[in-house]
């Protein structure tokens, strides 16, 4: 057993489980003042207020929370994290002034990586990935989302998968994998997409299905990627072998990437820059969860969702890091929370609901992540002393996170 005492705030308890936080009540986060926090087995077994610290024996362990306050971890629900290399040129191309959809079609982008994913071996991608994910678990995330989509042929794809997989059995984070053949058109399939479509269709979702190497089936719905019809097909396929649907929706145009998502019972639907009335509507009658990826619109200098009009009409949002080399490299969830207060007038509380119970959801693990309760999985951030939540996204580049427990074992002490 491991009893954490001294908590100056235990962040974000649930008495009752939710699935998800929606529209108005995700501006408020339950919290117990001066609080404990007991776990056993790598669960959340209790909680309260240090006036009702439970007696505890001699092979509990103590950890003194110190004043530091304590959060569930993040739950980064959108990432691309297997990747091989980096693409700092495209960079620089953005900075002189190419846009993202210039520089796809001079062969940079998606295919560019995929190039380099295809001569990469699975064990140097799974080095590259095994340090990406040492990176985001130093960040507070407990639970991640990672997609293939740089393989764009059978072999890479199940390569990239493979990796997840090795990632699944190796790290302390729970991991959920999403097949996204339907990431970009590969060059020899230029002019002849529906091809494509058929490759994805016919060999590569059944070869998945067979290895169990997915959870999720994701398609990048997208003028110059892939039509609504395209999309449709994809996640009617994935359907028929189990696999749930995600698409990246709207990201560059109104593509109708969230009503096909919607009408297919998609978990997330993931970016949203263009995001209207219509697909409001849409959402709300809905069970599918609106998810925002700050760091691209950030790193691409480009409009952000209209967050505070989604959350206004009631949508639940949730938000992730959208790790990736092409539009948004960096899977520091903090940061992501300043960028969801501070660009996209989120209150802190809501952008904190968005970073973990409803990302949570957005990878279906509300009932065992993204909150503190009892039968939950004890993953959790002890701060360092900060003197409110909203410092969190506040201090927006300085290292807060004093210890970082994972399915109940401390994983990380700064203060060792
Ligand atoms: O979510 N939009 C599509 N996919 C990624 C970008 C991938 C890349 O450029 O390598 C995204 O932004």
């Amino acid at each position: 057993m491991v009893i954490i005492t001294n908590i100056k705030k235990l962040v974000q308890v649930e008495e009752t489980l939710y699935a998800k936080v929606c529209g108005a009540d995700m501006d408020s986060l339950a919290c117990i003042d001066n609080a404990f926090l007991l776990i056993e087995d790598g669960l959340i077994k209790d909680f309260g207020p240090m006036a009702q610290l439970p007696a505890v024996g001699a092979n509990t362990d103590v950890i003194d929370a110190g004043g530091g306050m304590v959060f569930p971890s993040f739950c980064d629900s959108h990432t691309h994290i297997v990747y091989a290399g980096s693409r700092e040129i495209e960079y620089i191309d953005k900075i002189r002034g190419l846009s993202y959809e210039e520089i796809a079609k001079r062969g940079g982008g998606i295919l560019n990586s995929a190039k380099r994913l295809h001569d990469a071996s699975e064990d140097e991608l799974y080095a590259q990935a095994i340090e990406r994910i040492n990176e985001i678990i130093r960040f507070g995330t407990g639970a991640v989302e990672i997609k293939s989509g740089y393989g764009l042929n059978t072999a890479d794809e199940l390569k990239m998968l493979r990796v997840i997989r090795r990632l699944k059995a190796d790290t302390p984070l729970t991991i959920k994998a999403t097949f996204l053949g339907a990431h970009a058109v590969p060059a020899e399939y230029k002019g002849r997409q529906s091809d494509y479509v058929d490759l994805i269709i016919n060999e590569m979702i059944p070869q998945i299905a067979a290895e169990e190497l997915a959870d999720y089936i994701d398609v990048f719905c997208e003028q110059g990627f892939f039509t609504v019809e395209d999309t449709e097909r994809i996640l009617m396929a994935g359907l028929h072998y189990g696999l749930i649907p995600k698409v990246h929706a709207n990201q560059m145009s109104c593509s109708g990437g969230i009503q096909a998502g919607v009408k297919y019972g998609a978990i997330s639907v993931d970016h949203l820059d263009y995001t209207g009335e219509e697909e409001i509507k849409c959402l709300l009658a809905s069970d599918t969860m609106p998810t925002l990826l700050p760091g691209s619109n950030f790193f691409l200098a480009v409009a952000y969702p209209p967050a505070r009009t989604m959350i206004n009409a009631g949508l639940p949002v949730a938000i992730a890091s959208n790790y990736n080399p092409g539009s948004s490299p960096a899977g520091d969830m903090k940061f992501m929370l300043s960028l969801a207060c501070i660009q996209m007038k989120m209150t802190p509380e809501e952008a904190i609901n968005a970073a973990t119970i409803n990302s949570a959801y957005a990878m279906d693990i509300s009932d065992t992540h993204g909150s503190i309760a009892r039968g939950k999985v004890a993953n959790v951030i002890i701060t360092k002393p900060i003197p409110t939540c909203a410092f969190m996204p506040y201090a927006f580049t300085t290292p807060l996170i004093g210890k970082i427990i994972l399915k109940g074992i401390l994983i990380f002490d700064e203060i060792v």
